[in-house]
Parts: C-alpha cells; sequence; structure tokens
C-alpha cells in the first residue's frame, strides 16, 4: 500500500473535478510536523499561482470535490492555502490489520515488473577486495533485494576486472611459483603475490619481457597461457565470495559477467562504429567524439575506444555492455553502482551507445553514484601506515569489536551466542553506517558511532527488535495467538500506526530514486516512534483489558515485522537478544 500515491489519486481527480488543468499535482508529501494532519495536499497555491486566482479559495473549491471515502476523516485548509490531511483511525486501523495478516505486510508487488540490470561491486581481480570495493557492493546488493521484493525482475551483474595488461605479469610470476607450490597456497595473499610480481616487473628485464610475451598470448588465445590465467581468477574469484558471506551480500558465482566475455565482441563493436560514421580514425586511435558532451569552447569531449597499438579500452568494454544489457539480458533500466568519480566516463558510454543506437530509447541508464569512505581525519579511509585497507581485515575489526560491546552488555550470553550475536551486529553496523549517508555525498568512517546502541545505526534497530521479542517472551504469547481489532486511541499509537503504514511508501520511493538511505531514516523513525509508544502505552500491565492488550501487542509484532523485513533489505540480520 502507498498512502501517498492514494491521496494524490483522490486529490488529482478533485482538483480535475474542480476545472484545475492536469498540470497542476496534487504534491501530496507526509506532514512534517505534529498538528497539522497526517499528511498534506500542497496543489492548490502552485494551481492558483497558474490560474490566477486565490489559493484559499480554489483550496475549498478542491475540498468540496473531493471524495474522502473511507480513508479520510478531515481536511483542514491551512496558512495560503495548504490541505491538512487528516486519516480516519477506523481505516488506518483496517490496513494494519491487512499487513497483519498479509506474509509481505500488505505491500503489493509491481504491477507492471521491469527487468533491471544491476551493475555492482565488481572488483579488479589482479587484487584483494579493499575498502574501496565496499560502498558499491553494498548499495547495489540493497537496491537488488528490494527491487526484488517490489517484484522486479533483477539481472545482477558482477563486472568484474580480469583481463588487461597487468595480467602479463601475474601470469609469468604464477608460472614461475607453479614450480614450487600449488595454485592455492602462492595466491593465498594476492596483495602479497601482486606486490612481488610489480617488484620482478620493474627490476628484472627477462621477468618483463616474458609478462608482455604473457599478454600477446593471452590476448591470442593461447591455450597454456588461458589455463593460467583462469586458475588465477578462480583462486580470485573464490576470495571475493569469503567477502560476499561475511557481508551477507547476494552475488553468487552465476552473477560474475567480468569484462573478458566481452572481448570477442570489441573488434565487431569497433568496425561497427567505424562503418557508421559514429567512431573516427584520429592520429592512429579511433576515437568518438561527443559533440553532445562539449566544453564550453565546444569542443566535443573525446571517448577513445581502440588505442594506437589496438588495444582496447574500459571504454570499449563498457559499451559492449551496454549493447548486450539492452539486447541479451533485455534490460528496462540499467543501474551502475559506480564510484561518482568515474561519472564522467560513464556519462560518455551513455551518450555514445545512445548515439550509436545500442539500445531502445525507453531504457534507462542510470548512474547510482557514491562518494568516498574517509578517515577521521577527513582524508580517503587508510591504514595507519598509508596502505589500503582490505575488505576482509575491515569486517574481521567490525566483528571483534562488536563482540566486546555485547560481551559487557550481556555478560550471561554463553560464547556461541555471543560470537554469533557479534557477527550480526558488527556486519550490519558497519553496512548501515554506509546505507544511512546519502550516498552520493563523502563519509567519515567512524567506529565508535557505527557501533553505538543510540542514534540512527544498525545496533539501535537491532536493539529495538530484540525489546519488542522479548515483551512477547513475557507475554507468554506467540504473535499467531493474537487477535482482535487494532484500535488507535493514544497519539503515540495513532502516530506508530501511520509510520507502520508508510513502509510500502518508502520503499516504491526507494525503487525509484535508488537512494538506500531513504529506507535507512524510516526505519530509524519507526523505531523511534515505537519507543515513544512503548513509554506512553503499557502492553502488559495489570489492569490493561484483553482487547487492549492484543491490540497493543499487534502493534508491536507489525514493528518487529516491518524492522525484519526493512533491515533484510539492507542486507542486515537481527536477533531474538543482545
Ligand atoms: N572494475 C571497475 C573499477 O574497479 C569498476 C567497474 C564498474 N562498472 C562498469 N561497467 N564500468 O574501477
Amino acid at each position: 500500500m502507498n498512502i501517498r500515491q492514494l491521496l494524490s489519486d483522490k486529490f488529482q481527480a478533485a482538483m480535475l473535478a474542480a476545472g484545475i488543468p492536469e498540470a497542476c499535482g496534487p504534491v501530496v508529501a507526509p506532514a512534517k510536523k505534529a498538528g497539522f494532519g497526517d499528511y498534506q495536499a500542497n496543489g492548490a497555491m502552485g494551481a492558483a499561482k497558474r490560474m490566477g486566482t486565490n489559493p484559499r479559495e480554489l483550496a475549498s473549491k478542491i475540498l468540496k470535490q473531493l471524495d474522502k471515502g473511507d480513508m479520510i476523516e478531515k481536511v483542514e485548509i491551512a496558512g495560503p492555502g495548504f490541505l491538512n490531511i487528516h486519516l480516519s483511525e477506523p481505516w488506518l486501523g483496517q490496513q494494519l490489520l491487512a499487513a497483519q495478516q498479509d506474509p509481505r505486510l500488505n505491500i503489493a508487488s509491481a504491477k507492471d515488473p521491469k527487468t533491471v540490470v544491476i551493475d555492482y561491486s565488481h572488483p579488479n581481480l589482479a587484487k584483494e577486495m579493499h575498502v574501496g570495493h565496499l560502498r558499491t557492493t553494498i548499495i547495489g546488493d540493497a537496491l537488488a533485494r528490494l527491487l526484488e521484493f517490489q517484484g522486479h525482475h533483477v539481472v545482477r551483474q558482477n563486472h568484474m576486472g580480469d583481463w588487461g595488461t597487468q595480467f602479463g605479469m601475474l601470469l609469468a610470476h604464477l608460472s614461475d611459483k607453479l614450480a614450487d607450490s600449488d595454485a592455492q597456497v602462492a595466491l593465498a595473499d594476492l596483495e602479497v603475490f601482486y606486490r612481488e610480481a610489480k617488484v620482478r616487473f620493474d627490476d628484472e628485464k627477462d621477468f618483463a619481457d616474458r609478462a608482455r610475451d604473457y599478454v600477446v598470448k593471452l590476448q591470442g588465445g593461447d591455450e597454456q597461457c588461458l589455463k593460467l590465467w583462469k586458475q588465477f581468477i578462480e583462486i580470485s574469484i573464490s576470495h571475493c565470495e569469503d567477502i560476499y558471506s561475511k557481508l551477507n551480500v547476494t552475488l553468487k558465482q552465476e552473477d560474475v559477467y567480468a569484462e573478458s566475455q566481452y572481448n570477442n565482441d570489441l573488434p565487431v563493436l569497433v568496425k561497427e562504429l567505424l562503418d557508421n560514421g559514429i567512431a573516427i580514425e584520429d592520429q592512429g586511435a579511433i576515437v568518438v567524439f561527443l559533440q553532445e558532451m562539449a566544453d564550453k569552447e565546444g569542443n566535443p569531449s573525446p571517448m577513445i575506444i581502440q588505442k594506437k597499438g589496438g588495444g582496447y579500452l574500459y571504454a570499449t568494454t563498457d559499451l559492449a555492455a551496454i549493447r548486450y544489457r539492452a539486447n541479451q539480458l533485455e534490460a528496462d533500466r540499467i543501474l551502475y553502482v559506480v564510484d561518482a568519480r568515474q561519472s564522467l566516463h560513464l556519462q560518455q558510454a551513455f551518450v555514445a551507445s545512445r548515439k550509436a543506437g545500442f539500445l531502445p530509447e525507453a531504457v534507462s541508464l542510470e548512474h547510482c553514484a557514491f562518494g568516498t569512505m574517509m578517515g577521521d581525519d577527513g582524508k580517503p579511509f587508510k591504514t595507519r601506515s598509508g596502505g589500503t585497507v582490505k575488505l576482509a581485515a575491515l569486517l574481521d575489526e567490525a566483528v571483534e569489536r562488536a563482540e566486546k560491546l555485547v560481551a559487557e552488555k550481556n555478560p550471561e550470553l554463553d560464547v556461541a551466542t555471543c560470537t554469533e550475536i557479534a557477527r550480526k551486529v558488527g556486519i550490519g553496523a558497519v553496512k548501515y553506517a554506509d546505507l544511512s549517508k546519502t550516498r552520493t555525498n563523502d563519509y567519515i568512517f567512524n567506529w565508535e558511532s557505527m557501533l553505538s546502541f543510540e542514534g540512527n545505526t544498525a545496533p539501535y534497530l537491532q536493539y529495538a527488535y530484540t525489546r519488542v521479542r522479548s515483551i512477547f517472551r513475557k507475554a507468554g504469547i506467540e504473535p499467531g495467538e493474537l487477535k482482535g481489532d487494532i484500535q488507535l486511541e493514544s497519539p503515540q499509537e495513532r502516530a506508530l500506526a501511520i509510520k507502520l503504514s508508510q513502509f510500502g511508501e518508502v520503499l516504491d520511493q526507494v525503487a525509484k530514486d535508488t537512494f538506500p538511505h531513504v529506507l535507512c531514516t524510516y526505519l530509524y523513525e519507526l523505531a523511534s516512534a515505537y519507543m515513544r509508544f512503548y513509554e506512553a502505552c503499557p502492553v502488559l500491565k495489570e489492569g490493561i483489558s484483553e482487547t487492549q492488550k492484543h491490540s497493543r501487542l499487534q502493534l508491536c509484532n507489525l514493528v518487529a515485522r516491518t524492522l525484519t523485513a526493512g533491515l533484510d533489505l539492507l542486507g542486515i540480520e537481527v536477533m531474538e537478544q543482545m
């Protein structure tokens, strides 16, 4: 259910009936302050301006035409022409009851499901995953889960970097190492391996020559060489899979569609672009000049798709990828969860592929850009000695820190339970700290604030969930045994009810705008509304009637289920106690 949409439809109809042109929208949004109703429709002001009439009069004309149905209790005109909407209590109670009885919490599946391709995580397989891959991996995964929950057909595309000249030195080094050990052992630490290969490449002329030779052979499809390369890639992918499972991310082996998989298409694509005049030869290179992205002086933006020596580029592969995704995968939407610093590159790829007619007009290409993760010093996050932080090490530290906190908070827990809780808290904290920030901004990575049990953090939400569960244990009732209506008598019950009913519209908004922090903010507000309700409305106190107890317990249970569902869409787990 999407209250905002339902109200928009009602007010739009009323505006049309009042003779207001359709282009003037009803502008419905949740009320920002208490005392101004539950929602507001602010469209009367804009419409009056356009029509040159008095906004308050127009607002009252709209009201005369409004079909309140059983949804709206009353509407007040306020200020210059705001319409403050009060939802009907029985209607809200019925919505919650419907959510209570529905495994999907009364959230309908998309009426018009789309095929959404999401390009995310995409580490470079020459090295180990580092903190720079965290944001794309968890933001992309949250979007994938959410769109899937809404009933869309999501195709995950892990565009791994598994090709390029650096593999020459890696393979040369690997073939030497295999004389002494097997590939698993040699590649146990990819960072060390990469560094060793790089040193040899820089210092040993022989080695460097062999490395270059490997590149040529690899590109030429030499069997021996491809076998070596496959060994390398497989082990490197298995490192990534360990991280995905630690991070509770849904990416699987079958989602890998790496750069090398476009190799055969690259010469075809370049030839095509040359033939149809989209690309031209310029100083030996093949270039697409994009007048659409010209600078202030009118110079077109150049996009090289083949180097002078014949080599292809990152950009060439991305053009091939767009064509594959639009045509083979039949995407309606293609989301790129990629660092903001690549926005020029992606913009060029988007514009060039449209120009080349690689995709139907209706397919949308969206760069879901994100900012940089910073250290406390306000500079990009590094180890103390200035190195890149391995993702595996960061996640281990998160769990260790969480373990200390959990053990302190609840010393009675046995070791196994404590470890399991610490895993969920630590990983949840890292993910939530990231997902709850507006993704386009840089943010400062800070252990203390992300692991705090207060404020907009994963531990706070996980804790709210455990509070609800403990009420049920105390009451000795299972959620399935609850019966009767949901009554909303106190202001705290009503406020909580409104929040609960807004889950659906929040999901719709995130699906459309691809900003997961909107869901985080919602869950935080829900947990806070629950805490206020819990203070004001006793659930298990003596003397409380059975009807009221059951009504309130149903609210509690909906909170627990909505928190679980919302956190699950972010890839964060809950626990019964902490
Ligand atoms: N592997 C690339 C990198 O590490 C990111 C790939 C992003 N996806 C894409 N289709 N370009 O920078």
